[in-house]
């Protein structure tokens, strides 16, 4: 086979052929002038195969940096898996359930002026929650409908994208204390400029605390201290106090119980945090009381215990009572639409009319006329649940302290959830939080400030003397 052809001596040939099968491929008389052509493309091959190794370390690392940036919802929602099997599972005996409903238009929903006195327009239909509701008391007549659902507009960002963070409102100034992982920043933004100017820092980073103001003085109580691996919470009872006019800040006694994801609310002068859960991950109940003059945290009696025991859930004072709302129910992630209502002369619970819509994470402020105002937040329950994710709203409703209704106001731009919310004169403030996911499951903090505004509260309204600081993630 090998040399024959040509006149070459059986010599040179038989040396051809041995080099010939020493490299087959690349003999060596052709080796220079074909090695460019036949390694070249080897080169390529082996460097392209490198390349594809390069791009599968690439987004390997990216997807473990974006596992590690979305660990904490992750952990926060530590009923994630639950959802996500619950959705699997529910989602094929349900697969027409939409969570959310498109906004009635407010026009139709809210004619305008002047309003005859028509019957309430019917409720939007709120999906059954699947949990085991206390009982509820037969509320009182509905008021009216309401004149003006109110607007909705936006105004200067903050500096920084946040969530999970509190917020209180002190004259003109809103305080935004970070809980975003990671960040333990005091801000203060200017409502009147929509200037923010950072503050002295936390002592120590918290997440999902309470936070409360009194007396000049910024209270954020218990929340967790940790993140990290493994992902969970770690619930403190530590409780650090800011005081506005020195711009310090210092750790003052401690809780009875360790807590997160509680809720705080202000009554003549004492602070309140309510309910959360504890180092052990169970759902509380429970109330404790600061008294600033003697700085003692005193837990209350169990008569005092409130019916539903919940996390993330939301408090307000309003008039002589601390009114709780939402959160998640003990069977986790069950979200609650339940309102009850503390009155410390008897140190009780009374059960109130319930939110439209159930949902934890999500902002409330007091606002003039003896008013609520209930904003975004989420829903796990298994109606809520869409593509496997839970659902966050944009819908706003506003409860009434004298009818005990709830009545749904003009829907944020954006669905929003671990944002803070306050009044000050004029309109209810919203900072930050979290969007829903992109197609990649992926939240995104935001730094946008939205300001509703309503004329039923007048322009220069205050609200209630008692107000009480929303309470943070
Ligand atoms: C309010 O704070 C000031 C200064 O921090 C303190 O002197 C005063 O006793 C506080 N008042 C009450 C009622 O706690
Ligand atoms: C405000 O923040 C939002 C979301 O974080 C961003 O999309 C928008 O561009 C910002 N607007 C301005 C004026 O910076």
């Amino acid at each position: 086979m090998a040399g024959r052809p040509g006149g070459a001596s059986p010599q040179l040939s038989a040396r051809a052929t041995a080099q010939n099968r020493l490299d087959p491929l690349f003999p060596r008389k052709w080796s220079f002038e074909y090695a460019s052509c036949a390694y070249g493309p080897v080169y390529m091959a082996l460097l392209s195969s490198m390349a594809i190794v390069a791009i599968f370390l690439c987004a390997y690392s990216a997807s473990t940096l974006r596992a590690y940036q979305f660990a904490e919802d992750r952990a926060y929602h530590r009923g994630a898996d639950v959802i996500h099997t619950l959705a699997q599972s529910r989602l094929s005996h349900f697969p027409t359930i939409s969570a959310f409903p498109p906004d009635p238009p407010p026009a139709s929903m809210y004619p305008s002026p002047p309003p005859p006195p028509t019957p309430q327009p019917p409720p939007r239909p709120v999906p059954p929650v699947l949990r085991k509701a206390p009982p509820k008391p037969p509320s009182s007549s509905p008021l009216p409908p309401p004149p003006d659902p109110g607007r909705w507009s936006t105004t200067n960002n903050i500096t920084s994208a946040l969530d999970g963070h509190g917020v209180v409102a002190y004259g003109k100034f809103v305080y935004l204390v970070a809980g975003t992982i990671g960040i333990s920043q005091l801000f203060r933004y200017d409502t009147e400029t929509g200037e923010m100017q950072e503050l002295a820092p936390l002592l120590a980073y918290r997440s999902h605390f309470a936070v409360a103001l009194v007396n000049a003085s910024i209270y954020v109580t218990g929340g967790s201290d940790y993140f990290g691996q493994p992902l969970f919470w770690r619930a403190v009872n530590s409780v650090m106090v800011y005081d506005i006019s020195s711009n310090v800040w210092s750790w003052t006694s401690s809780l009875n119980i360790k807590r997160t994801g509680s809720c705080s609310a202000v009554l003549d002068g004492k602070v309140y945090i309510i309910g959360g859960y504890d180092d052990a991950d169970n759902f509380l109940s429970s109330v404790e009381q600061l008294d600033p003059a003697t700085g003692v945290w005193r837990l209350l009696p169990d008569s005092s215990n409130m019916a539903s025991a919940r996390e993330h859930a939301r408090a307000v004072a309003v008039g002589s009572y601390i009114y709780v709302a939402g959160g998640h129910g003990e069977d986790y992630p069950v979200t609650l639409d339940i309102v009850e209502r503390f009155d410390p002369s008897s140190g009780t619970w009374s059960t109130m009319a319930p939110m439209t819509t159930a949902r934890s994470d999500f902002g409330i402020a007091t606002v003039p006329g003896g008013r609520i105002l209930a904003a975004g937040g989420a829903c796990a329950n298994a109606e809520c649940i869409v593509d496997g994710r839970f659902s966050t709203w944009s819908e706003v409703e506003e409860y009434s302290v004298v009818g005990n209704t709830w009545v749904r106001r003009a829907p944020l731009p954006q669905p929003l959830y671990r944002f803070g919310m306050a009044w000050v004169a004029g309109g209810v403030y919203a900072f930050g939080g979290y969007n829903p996911a992109n197609a990649l499951g992926e939240y995104t903090a935001s730094k946008r400030v939205y300001v509703y505004s309503n004329t039923q509260y007048g322009r220069d309204g205050q609200p209630p003397a008692t107000a009480a600081a929303p309470d943070a993630r």
